[in-house]
């Protein structure tokens, strides 16, 4: 390889890495809402991503940057059951992310029997 070659290769090498430090790639909340249900999700980790007891954690909204985040998904870290790329694409995964930043959680000082 000469040496411009190797210089443009490591440029882009960089300009790639900077692309997937930047975060999310553009994901629609509406989208990643319906796939959260379609890819069953939910049946570990509740409607919305609450969490249930036993099944799997909260996450929604979700703690993990988009890069842990799919890391989890593509290879979790214990229990979860896998979401290779053939099943869930990339797109995909940025929509249940866009989704999951939506969702709230519960604020106990609404609890009006506890602000008295
Ligand atoms: C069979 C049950 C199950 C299913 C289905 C499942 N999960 Fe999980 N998930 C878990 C469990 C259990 C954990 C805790 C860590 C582990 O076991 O890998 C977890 C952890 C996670 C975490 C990390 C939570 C944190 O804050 O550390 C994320 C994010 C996540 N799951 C997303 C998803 C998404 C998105 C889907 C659907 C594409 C999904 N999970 C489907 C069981 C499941």
């Amino acid at each position: 390889m000469s040496i411009s070659k190797a210089i443009l290769a490591l440029a882009f090498a960089s300009a790639s890495s900077f692309a997937f430090a930047e975060g999310a790639p553009t994901g629609s909340a509406d989208a990643g809402k319906a796939t959260f249900q379609k890819a069953g999700c939910w049946t570990c980790h509740n409607y919305g991503g609450t969490g249930s007891a036993g099944t799997g954690p909260r996450i929604g909204p979700t703690v993990l940057e988009w890069e842990g985040f799919v890391h989890q998904v593509r290879e979790p870290s214990n229990q979860m059951v896998p979401f290779p790329a053939t099943i869930l694409s990339d797109q995909q995964l940025a929509d249940i992310y866009a989704y999951l930043k939506t969702q709230k959680r519960e604020d106990p000082k609404q609890i009006q029997l506890l602000s008295r």
